[in-house]
C-alpha cells in the first residue's frame, strides 16, 4: 500500500517541459567548425526532440531559442540565428501542422524583422486549432521582460478602467504573462553543463524540477530526453507539503 501511494505521486509524465538548449558553439568548436555549424546541428536536435515529445504525449514543450541578452553576441552570429529561425519556420510550419502540433511564440517581437514577425504570426494562425503538442518557442524572451510586460498590461487596464481596484495575486499575474493558459513547466532541462536559469521563465519555474546535463544540445537525443524524464519521474514533488503527507496520498497536486 505504501509503494502504491509513492507510485501515484511519482510516476506521472511531465505535462510541460522547458529547455535551455545550450552548447551549440562548443559542439562545433570541438569539431574545429564554425559556431554556425553547431546551430545548424542544434536545429536537427530540435526536430528530434519535438517528435519525441509528441510521441510521448507531452502537452507543452518550450524551447529557449534566443534570449533578450543574446543580442550581445557578435552581429554575424545574431543574423545567422535570425536567418536560421526564418528558414526553419519556412520549412517546418506545414510539417508541424500535419502532425497536429500547435506553435506559439513568447518574447518581445518588436525587435525582430517584420518578415520574421509575419512568419511567426502565420505559423501561430495556421496551427492554432491543433491540439496535440503545443510547441512554444521563446525568441527575444527574458523572464524579467515577461513580468514587466504583465505588470504594464495590468497598469494599463487600471488606467483605462478595465480593471478597478484589482488584487495583485498569482492568478492575475499568470493571466498577463506571455504563457497565459499554459501549465507551468514541470521539468526544466538545461544542456551544456551550466547550472543556472539565465532569465528564463522566472515566475513560471517556481515549483519546476530542475535537470542539468553536460550533454551539448546537438547531442541531446530522445534517449537523453527519456533519461531526464525518468529522473523527473523519480522525484517527489511536495509543493510545500511534507513528505509524509505525500506518502499518505492525502495531497495530490
Ligand atoms: C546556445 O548555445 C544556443 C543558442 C543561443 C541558440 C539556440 C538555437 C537553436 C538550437 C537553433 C534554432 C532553434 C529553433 C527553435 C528554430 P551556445 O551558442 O551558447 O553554445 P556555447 O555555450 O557552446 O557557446
Amino acid at each position: 500500500m505504501f509503494s502504491k501511494a509513492i507510485d501515484s505521486v511519482e510516476s506521472a509524465n511531465p505535462r510541460h517541459i522547458a529547455i535551455i538548449m545550450d552548447g551549440n558553439g562548443r559542439w562545433a568548436q570541438k569539431r574545429f567548425m564554425p559556431r554556425a555549424f553547431g546551430h545548424q546541428a542544434g536545429v536537427k536536435a530540435v526536430r528530434k526532440i519535438v517528435e519525441c515529445c509528441a510521441e510521448q504525449k507531452i502537452e507543452v514543450l518550450t524551447l529557449f531559442a534566443f534570449s533578450s541578452e543574446n543580442w550581445r553576441r557578435p552581429e554575424d552570429e545574431v543574423s545567422l540565428l535570425m536567418g536560421l529561425f526564418m528558414a526553419t519556420l519556412q520549412r517546418e510550419i506545414n510539417k508541424l501542422d500535419r502532425n497536429n502540433i500547435r506553435l506559439r511564440f513568447i518574447g518581445d517581437r518588436s525587435a525582430l524583422s517584420s518578415q520574421l514577425q509575419a512568419k511567426m504570426a502565420e505559423g501561430e494562425k495556421q496551427t492554432q486549432s491543433n491540439d496535440a503538442l503545443t510547441l512554444v518557442i521563446a525568441v527575444n524572451y527574458g523572464g524579467h521582460w515577461d513580468m514587466c510586460q504583465a505588470f504594464q498590461q495590468i497598469l494599463n487596464k487600471i488606467s483605462t478602467g478595465e480593471l478597478t481596484h484589482p488584487t495583485i495575486n498569482t492568478p492575475l499575474i499568470n493571466q498577463h504573462l506571455s504563457t497565459h493558459g499554459l501549465p507551468d513547466p514541470d521539468l526544466f532541462i538545461r544542456t551544456g553543463g551550466e547550472q543556472r536559469v539565465s532569465n528564463f521563465m522566472l515566475w513560471q519555474l517556481a515549483y519546476t524540477e530542475l535537470y542539468f546535463t553536460p550533454t551539448l544540445w546537438p547531442d541531446f537525443d530522445p534517449d537523453a530526453l527519456t533519461e531526464a524524464i525518468n529522473s523527473f519521474k523519480g522525484r517527489q514533488r511536495r509543493f510545500g507539503h511534507t513528505g509524509e503527507q505525500m506518502f499518505n496520498n492525502s495531497v495530490i497536486p
